[in-house]
């Protein structure tokens, strides 16, 4: 899962509004050259002028290299990136953009793919429906939003040949029933979610009750998901694999910040465990997963870690750095 991915200029191209609260930004190279390439459920990282740096998924058309195209709704609680977004940023500016990167990766051999998103988490669920649109394989889009003005993309995603079930939750009560969904489909069927905390919550416990396969449940989160760690603390050792390098982590720091305090340099964004940027390879020792990348297997397999938020079940990790 781990990937090399480089920092490029990009320039905003072009802002629209696609719903109440969202706009599309495409972002693309100053020469008009190629972007890498990447696949459905990958996202990019934007270092905004005011200093912060935000992951958003890549909505657009993978097979159009000439530009990234992302989705940005407001966030109430905007600490200033989707704030900057809606109200700063202006077409011809250049942005630090990293990536792509891709931990929602779309399995390939789906007999059937079920899309469940919420809000904003329609992005990587649009890329994903349009290109199994594309191979004409089976899908399905459940698709939930307060209301009709705040659902992007909906004439696009029903221009393509996948049934798509919008959910209204102003007229319909109350929010998508997502545990109905599991029923509706068969043994074998990939489920993809995103969306907010309750959705997600919602999602991961209605899998785990219709006995859904772990492999066949996919998530992806947008903020941390909760983690139930309270009174866990302790300081632990992480040894450099590479250098050879000792580092104390105490129990108010985390590893990223010890490191980068130290010297090491980590590349990082969301710095919350959730976009997979400071992921590292672990050599030796049990990481405390506390991010909402890794999936379960992977996170008892014990190969890598997000070093902004894991930490360590024992006395010491070795990290290949
Ligand atoms: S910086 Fe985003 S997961 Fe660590």
């Amino acid at each position: 899962m781990m990937s090399e991915a480089a920092s490029q200029q990009l320039r905003v191209q072009r802002i629209e509004w696609e719903a109440e609260g969202i706009f599309s930004l495409a972002l693309a190279r100053p020469d008009g050259a190629d972007l890498p390439a990447y696949e459905p459920g990958a996202h990019i990282d934007l270092a905004l002028p005011n200093g912060i740096t935000r992951s958003y998924s890549l909505c657009g058309d993978p097979a159009d290299r000439k530009r990234y195209v992302v989705a940005v709704g407001l966030d109430a609680a905007s600490r200033g990136g989707s704030a900057y977004i809606h109200t700063q940023l202006r077409v011809g500016q250049m942005l630090t953009v990293s990536g792509p990167r891709n931990h929602f990766p779309l399995v390939q051999d789906a007999p059937m793919v079920v899309l469940i998103a919420g809000g904003i988490g329609i992005t990587p669920l649009f890329c994903m429906a349009r290109q199994l649109s594309q191979q004409g394989r089976p899908y399905a889009m459940h698709y939930a939003a307060r209301n009709p003005q705040r659902m992007a993309f909906l004439s696009g995603l029903q221009a393509l040949q996948g049934a798509v079930h919008p959910h209204f939750d102003d007229t319909a009560g109350g929010p998508l029933d997502v545990a109905a969904i599991f029923a509706r489909y068969a043994k074998g069927t990939h489920f993809y979610c995103c969306g907010p905390l309750p959705m997600l919550a919602a999602f991961e416990a209605a899998a785990s009750a219709a006995g859904v396969a772990e492999d066949c449940v996919h998530v992806e989160y947008f903020t941390a998901k909760p983690q139930d760690k309270a009174g866990a603390e302790s300081s632990f050792t992480v040894v450099l694999g590479r250098s050879g390098g000792e580092f104390t982590i105490p129990v108010d720091k985390s590893i990223l910040d010890v490191l980068t305090a130290g010297g090491i340099k980590i590349e990082s964004s969301c710095q919350d465990g959730i976009c997979g940027t400071c992921e590292v390879k672990v050599l030796e020792g049990m990481p405390d997963h506390r991010d909402s990348v890794l999936t379960k297997a992977e996170q008892a397999a014990g190969k890598s870690m997000m070093v902004c938020v894991s930490r360590c079940q024992g006395a010491r990790l070795v990290l290949d750095l």
